[in-house]
């Protein structure tokens, strides 16, 4: 039910704000012409399969029947790591985590082969509060899926990192503290043919969901909800993936709501609502000299909703590789601090960043019909490097003005070069070549 809310919810928005086929704005008419000039449609369109009609007879595992008692106090990691081992060595069986109930869960790895398992989480898994739980474990994850195939995450429940000692500890929320790393709350990895469907990730220690080098994922329906100022708390980051489908999700969090990273190819991220948070980043790319290669991601169908950035490529000096084949569209902005930038002078880090020559390739970028507000003066930002410009950006239909006041906005450009189509405003800066 609650799901079913949300898809409908997040459902009328995307009408509300894209009612027709223009997408709701005059000034787009003559716009129409678009060729498929960069972007080749997306190979795993028709091709993604997940698992088929499961048989009747599929077996439950309750977690419950292997002595978890749910309070959302006791410790129940060694039912759940139980539960899973029995569940995994049958076909398509279901380990349930039911409603109703708390379960209080220490870092785990849940890895295969396991046979086309389900993991029902219709109740909350709630992380243990305190880091010093973390004493002899990694302190990057919380819990882990690896090694699958066909491996379902979904139900109508909560996955609760409590992360409020882990950002009260980060050298982001208070200077004078280390820097170290917080765990990540779902890490699917090495894993095929993933889905993660329907559920709520809340209050993250660090990230919320992690996809590290899976092939063909569909995460759709969730929630993903944690406090504006809280530190790196990501909703959900791809790294090394291929063939990644993000659909229908709402996400709320103090930093991207969707995070692309290095080897991701065939990526679409479809019907999102994001804010508060940091925008739909791809990167950052190219640290510390690294070779970077993202390509052939669409985004299509967005609300950015008091985000401090909108569509944001960052990369930072001294990088290589190149991120390209990107196409964002359909993108509605509200009061939105940077909607479109492309930064490849990005530091975060507590030294500044020194210029260097080498930088990740930024080409073949489109944005199209991308309306709404921006925060500050400058809605398009393309702040490219001076030895590798950016080039082979497109603009179609494009209108952006500043929030509140309506007035016009402006554009910056330094080492970009590409073209436009249709309506643009503010007016583009991009070097025709
Ligand atoms: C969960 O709690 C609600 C409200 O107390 C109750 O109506 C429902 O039957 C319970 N469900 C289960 C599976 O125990
Ligand atoms: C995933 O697919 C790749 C490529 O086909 C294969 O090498 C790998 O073993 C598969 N992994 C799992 C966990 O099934
Ligand atoms: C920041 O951390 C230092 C050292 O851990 C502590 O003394 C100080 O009270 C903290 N400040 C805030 C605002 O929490
Ligand atoms: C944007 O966010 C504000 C503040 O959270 C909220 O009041 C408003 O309803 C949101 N607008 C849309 C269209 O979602
Ligand atoms: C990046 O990856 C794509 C797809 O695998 C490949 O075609 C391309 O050559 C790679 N680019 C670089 C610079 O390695
Ligand atoms: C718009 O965003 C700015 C900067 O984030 C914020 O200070 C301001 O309160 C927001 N205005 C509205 C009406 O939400
Ligand atoms: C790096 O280069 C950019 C673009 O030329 C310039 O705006 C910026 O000031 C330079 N930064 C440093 C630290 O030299």
């Amino acid at each position: 039910m609650k799901l079913l809310t949300f898809q409908t919810t997040a459902l009328v928005l995307l009408l509300i704000v894209f009612p027709n086929k223009t997408w709701g704005c005059e000034q787009f008419a003559n716009g129409d012409n678009y060729e498929e000039r960069h972007i080749r449609m997306p190979t795993w369109d028709h091709g993604i399969t997940f698992q088929s009609e499961e048989p009747s007879n599929s077996q439950d595992f309750d977690v419950m029947s292997f002595g978890a008692t749910g309070d959302g106090v006791t410790d129940d990691t060694q039912a759940f790591t139980d539960a899973w081992a029995a569940a995994c060595k049958v076909d398509h069986a279901h380990l349930i985590v039911p409603r109703n109930r708390s379960f209080l869960v220490g870092p785990t790895t849940f890895s295969g082969p396991c046979s086309r398992l389900s993991m029902r989480v219709e109740g909350t898994i709630v992380a243990p509060p305190s880091p010093n739980y973390w004493r002899g474990f990694s302190t990057d994850t919380w819990l882990v899926f690896s090694l699958l195939d066909s491996f379902t995450l979904e139900g109508d429940g909560i996955i609760d990192g409590q992360g409020q000692e882990w950002w009260a500890q980060s050298c982001k929320v208070n200077k004078s503290n280390p820097c170290h790393a917080a765990p990540t709350a779902v890490t699917i990895s090495t894993s095929n043919n993933t889905r993660v469907r329907d559920l709520t990730f809340t209050n993250s220690q660090q990230m919320h969901l992690i996809f590290d080098e899976c092939i063909k994922v569909h995460a759709s329906d969730l929630l993903v909800t944690a406090p504006e100022k809280s530190p790196n708390t990501d909703g959900i980051h791809v790294h090394a993936s291929s063939d990644v489908l993000i659909t229908d999700c709402i996400i709320g969090t103090g930093d991207d709501c969707i995070s692309i990273q290095t080897d991701t190819f065939d990526t679409r991220i479809k019907n999102v609502i994001c804010g508060p948070g940091h925008g739909i980043s791809i990167g950052s790319l190219g640290k510390g000299g690294s070779f970077s290669n993202v390509s052939h991601l669409i985004v299509d169908g967005a609300i950015l909703n008091g985000t401090t950035n909108g569509l944001r490529i960052k990369s930072w000096q001294g990088g290589q590789g190149a991120a390209n084949d990107i196409q964002f569209q359909n993108v509605r902005m509200i009061n939105v601090s940077n909607p479109i930038i492309i930064d490849q002078y990005y530091c975060d880090s507590r030294v500044p960043c020194q210029n260097q020559t080498s930088a990740v390739e930024v080409s073949e970028i489109t944005y199209k019909n991308i309306i709404g507000t921006s925060s500050t003066a400058t809605a398009i930002k393309f702040a490219c490097s001076d030895t590798v410009a950016c080039h082979d950006i497109l603009l179609q239909n494009v209108n952006l003005v500043m929030h509140k006041t309506l007035h016009p906005a402006t554009s910056f450009c330094e080492n970009a070069k590409g073209s436009t189509r249709g309506f643009i405003n503010p007016i583009s800066c991009l070097a025709e070549i």
